[in-house]
């Protein structure tokens, strides 16, 4: 199974909802839609609506982000997975490096991943190394410690998808070389196998589109895409599907 994962960010209102329309149209006649999945995350702010007008359909909405915490509590602002779950939504990304930027640290992360999972949804665990952890040659170490630190054994790890986002890729339009990104999702699966038998599903993300995916698509290691920008425009978002699969 490949996963094609728009994260919309702080992006969308109400009537964005007829970029999704496109996709759902295009995936349900695809002729590949067996082989991959679609999800969206937009903000909080839609997932109700969206889960609700896409229940029987192709597309899945996310959560970009979830409170560390079960159920409710007196935290202002925060939004814990149960809630989310209960709108609608099945998936949600944690560990993005726009949330660890802003002070979420593995030890959050831990909790919002077993809640997460406690509450039926799928988790995206984010992790990516910075531009000098890269220019110093630490990125393996970096990474193998954001997954250690958070990723317990005792997790479903059915329900785990990791998604590799080199922090210096996303949004700049740089990418990594094909050898080089290849050595590290190895390296990320070999971390995954120690943990569990099987490793989950990784995905690559930061500055994907519709014509550099001709050269990811040749590392059959990545198991799908976890799509900023180009996910807020329905040609860009089908695009990158079309010429996966070309
Ligand atoms: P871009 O595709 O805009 O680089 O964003 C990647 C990302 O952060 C998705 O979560």
């Amino acid at each position: 199974m490949r996963y094609f994962i728009g994260n919309w960010k702080m992006f969308g209102i109400p009537k964005s909802i007829n970029i999704l329309n496109k996709i759902n149209s295009f995936h349900s006649k695809d002729k590949n839609r067996k082989k991959y999945r679609v999800i969206i995350t937009p903000p909080y702010t839609l997932i109700e609506s969206y889960s609700k007008h896409f229940k029987n359909k192709k597309i899945l909405i996310g959560s970009q982000n979830c409170y560390q915490k079960d159920q409710f509590s007196s935290n202002t602002a925060a939004v814990s997975p149960y809630m989310i779950r209960s709108v609608g939504a099945k998936y949600t990304l944690v560990g993005h490096s726009d949330n660890r930027s802003e002070g979420d640290t593995s030890k959050m992360l831990k909790r919002k991943v077993e809640f997460a999972l406690n509450n039926n949804l799928k988790v995206v665990f984010c992790i990516g190394e910075g531009r000098s952890d890269k220019k110093n040659k630490k990125t393996f170490k970096v990474l193998k410690n954001q997954i250690i630190k958070v990723l317990e054994k005792k997790f479903y790890s059915n329900n785990i998808i990791v998604a590799y986002e080199p922090i210096w890729s996303i949004g700049t339009g740089k990418i990594p070389n094909k050898d080089e990104l290849t050595k590290t999702i190895t390296y990320i699966k070999k971390v995954l196998k120690n943990i569990y038998k099987k490793s989950p599903a990784v995905l690559y993300g930061g500055s994907v589109d519709g014509n550099n995916v001709e050269m990811f698509k040749q590392i059959t290691e990545i198991d799908g895409f976890l799509i900023g920008g180009a996910s807020k425009s329905s040609k860009k978002f089908i695009d990158i599907i079309k010429n996966y699969y070309r």
